[in-house]
């Protein structure tokens, strides 16, 4: 940590100073904080991320003034909000759309962990309040999604609760208890809406342990090597909060194309028909950010080993820092383990359009869907547990520059 140049202006400031230095704290985590100076588009999305979980709040708190969290009145008070509540289709589009661009911020932010090796020691705490997030996320926009009480919503909640009853012996009263009855009813919506409004604020805590957690060793960066001198680094700002703002508003203007000429496209068109128990939809599909996960869960023939195969996928990024064993951060310097990382992006993407696709699908007639999903599957297990600690023996990585001002100010082209 660098040591706090805050000088308290006037005596009121000095005052708060000796009781509770805010300020101080503000000034040296989001003003002089030794940041690397060579940061790329990549490193905004932390920014982004913190900007979209705002939004959320703050569309999710007013909506939630016009929502009634109840099975008879759900569905409508929604179609309430979109025709009666003045701009409250804006609010929902925001937050509907606002779930998925959140989720796509998130992934790539993950993404460019991996790519740097930003989990690496000494950030593995940063890596899995990261994890905690993205599991926090998930569980917030699965119940978020049960609320508007369309077909999918109610069979969405019921296919992923289900899944519990897997669990030999306590399974089926595990469910039941989830649901608050013996199928998912007003009990089972009541208590999604109440976890739904706490879950946010949950994560609002954990990101701040997360970016507290970044504040101790400071960020890693494109170059994956340590800040050796005071010439490796810029202050937050203004460079940085310059650029996370650039980049920001680029992200809001994708945003708002979604929630002003598509605010439909990301959403399922069951959901504008209200849930019903007894009609089941011919294809029950989640929203796109679980579709990998889906597609594992169906990979499996066996239920119970489906659902472990689909939590065993979520866990294994916790073990992520203990099973690179490199030493070379960045995969700029790592030739194969580059190679390796966009496979696992390709093989993400096809899960995916896995998950997307009816159980008995086939690609072009030929090889049934199943197939694929098994082997797709097979290989996120196997980049984690096996290509990714081999790799790390047997690559030799590229030689790693000197220090972070040399490589960016006499700059040799980096790749
Ligand atoms: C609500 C979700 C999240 C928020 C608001 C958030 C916020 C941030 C912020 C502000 C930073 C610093 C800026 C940057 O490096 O982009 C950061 C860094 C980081 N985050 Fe997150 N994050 C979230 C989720 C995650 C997830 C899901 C992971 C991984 C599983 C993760 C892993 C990391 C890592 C490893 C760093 C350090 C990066 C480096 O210094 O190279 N974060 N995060």
């Amino acid at each position: 940590m660098h040591g706090s140049t805050y000088v308290p202006k006037s005596g009121l400031s000095r005052w708060m100073d000796q009781r509770l230095p805010v300020m101080r704290l503000m000034h040296d985590t989001m003003l002089t904080f030794p940041t690397p100076r060579n940061l790329n588009i990549w490193y905004t999305f932390g920014g982004i991320l913190t900007f979209c979980l705002a939004v959320q709040l703050v569309t999710g708190i007013v909506l939630s003034m016009h929502y009634t969290a109840d099975t008879r009145f759900a569905f409508d008070s929604v179609e309430h909000i979109m025709r009666d509540v003045n701009y409250g289709w804006f609010l929902r589009y925001v937050h509907a759309n606002g779930a998925s661009m959140f989720f796509l911020a998130v992934y790539i932010h993950m993404f460019r962990g991996l790519y740097y090796g930003s989990y690496k020691a000494p950030r593995e705490i940063i890596w899995i309040l990261g994890v905690a997030l993205y599991v926090l996320m998930m569980a917030t926009a699965f119940l978020g999604y049960t609320l508007p009480w369309g077909q999918m919503s109610f069979w969405a909640a019921t296919v992923i609760t289900s899944l519990f009853s897997a669990i030999p012996l306590v399974g089926e009263p595990i469910v039941n208890w989830l649901w608050g009855g013996f199928s998912v009813d007003n009990p089972t919506l009541q208590r999604f809406f109440s976890l739904h409004y706490l879950l946010p604020f949950v994560i609002a805590a954990v990101v701040g342990l997360h970016i507290w957690a970044l504040h101790v060793p400071g960020n890693n960066n494109p170059l994956g090597i340590d800040v050796k001198s005071p010439a490796d680094t810029l202050p937050f700002h203004p460079y940085y909060t310059v650029k996370d703002l650039f980049y920001l508003v680029c992200f809001a203007i994708i945003m708002m194309a979604f929630v002003f000429y598509a605010p439909n496209f990301l959403g399922h068109p069951d959901n504008y028909q209200e849930g019903n128990p007894l009609v089941t939809p011919p294809h029950i599909v989640p929203e796109w950010y679980f579709l990998p996960f889906y597609a594992i869960l169906r990979s499996i023939p066996d239920k119970l080993f489906g659902v472990i195969a689909l939590f065993g996928a979520m866990a294994t990024l916790v073990f992520v820092p203990w099973l690179d064993t490199s030493r070379v951060r960045s995969a700029r310097f790592r030739p194969v383990y580059r190679q390796f990382f966009w496979i696992l992006v390709a093989d993400g993407i096809l899960l995916g359009y896995v998950g997307a696709q009816p159980v008995d699908a086939s690609l072009g007639g030929v090889i049934p869907l199943l197939y694929v999903g098994r082997l797709a599957t097979f290989w996120y297990f196997a980049h984690f547990w096996i290509i990714l600690p081999i790799i790390g023996i047997f690559e030799t990585p590229k030689p790693v520059p000197d220090s972070i001002a040399k490589s960016v100010l006499h700059a040799t082209p980096a790749e």
